[in-house]
């Protein structure tokens, strides 16, 4: 193979251009999942897929290789970030026990905390200036974990959030409207979870409200119409999970939105999950709200005029998740 190319010898040794490298922790069925998206839409130079079943991934990556002269180049390789995933840009956590069937995410916690607790040491000492992507569920316990336990700012330390949920209710809002789904304002907001709330107040299309006026004046069809598109949104993943055990395809799309919100630093407005510090008189919590995404991660969040009964419920999801959290021995 030698004699295939003739050596140009004055190549200069210092790398001018960044090379953009991620790595995903835990290549589980949402892990997979995100690896395939952000490949086929070729978001990183280099993709290192890291899991505890080092013969599992091996073959994981094996298969996506022989996919490569389909899609553009990504230097893809099983490993971890104490070897060829050092320095990465991002880090995308996924790793963690699986929903099972009837289990709220909640529920999920304790076993979690103690993954996070061993797989952050090595993350924070070879990873040391990456943005954390958390998605393990609950997302905004382990969001707030991460932060914690990386000492990392809260800018770096992002987590899926409701970035799925407002996809959900945009694509359901959508189809009734027949639609784009892009074409939809509306946000999810809060947990991502059972107390998530759905802010009605400012959902449009082309800056025409939906809702013909406050909540608490409209008539109960309407009201119920409405209510059951939400009812949709938020039990979405039990639904898949009833039939088909656990969810991953929307959650690597989602993923693979907010990596490329930072990467190509846009300026993108998600609903990820990150700590609130004082709006809506919340402290110290991660919840999901729109947050202005660019390559330093979030640094601004929008400040949404609520109605009373919306920030009623924010506030109630924030201390949802601050009672959980309170309960963990951390
Ligand atoms: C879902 C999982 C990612 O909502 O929580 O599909």
């Amino acid at each position: 193979f030698e004699k295939i190319f003739a050596l140009n010898t004055e190549v200069e040794q210092t790398n001018t251009l960044r090379l953009r490298k991620g790595v995903i922790i835990g290549a589980g069925q949402v892990g997979l999942a995100c690896a395939y998206s952000l490949l086929i839409q070729n978001c990183f130079d280099e993709l290192v897929l890291q899991d505890i079943n080092t013969k599992k991934v091996e073959g994981e990556v094996m298969d996506l290789l022989h996919g490569m002269s389909f899609i553009a180049p990504t230097e893809l390789a099983a490993g971890t970030v104490a070897d060829v995933g050092k320095d990465a840009d991002i880090v995308i956590i996924t790793a963690g026990a699986a929903q099972k069937p009837g289990e709220t995410r909640l529920d999920l916690l304790g076993r979690n905390v103690a993954i996070y607790q061993n797989l952050l040491e090595d993350v924070v000492k070879h990873c040391p200036h990456a943005i954390l992507l958390i998605v393990t569920n609950p997302v905004d316990i382990m969001t707030y974990v991460a932060l914690k336990i990386s000492g990392f700012p809260s800018s770096k330390v992002i987590g899926t959030g409701t970035v799925l949920d407002t996809s959900r209710f945009r694509s359901l809002l959508a189809r009734r409207l027949n639609i784009d789904a892009r074409s939809v304002q509306a946000y999810i907001i809060g947990e991502h979870g059972d107390s998530e709330v759905p802010v009605w107040s400012t959902a449009n299309v082309a800056g025409r409200k939906l809702l013909s006026q406050d909540w608490e004046n409209l008539d109960s069809e309407e009201r119920e119409e409405f209510t059951a598109i939400f009812s949709q949104v938020k039990n979405a993943a039990y639904e898949i999970i009833h039939r088909k055990g656990y969810t991953s395809y929307a959650i690597g799309l989602a993923v693979t939105d907010i990596v490329e919100a930072i990467i190509r630093s846009q300026e993108r407005i998600l609903t990820v999950s990150g700590l609130v510090n004082g709006l809506y008189d919340i402290k110290d919590v991660c919840l999901g709200l729109p947050r202005v995404i660019n390559e330093k991660g979030f640094y601004k969040t929008v400040n949404l005029d609520l109605s009373p009964r919306e920030e009623k419920q924010l506030r109630l999801s924030a201390n949802l998740l601050q009672d959980v959290f309170a309960q963990l021995k951390f």
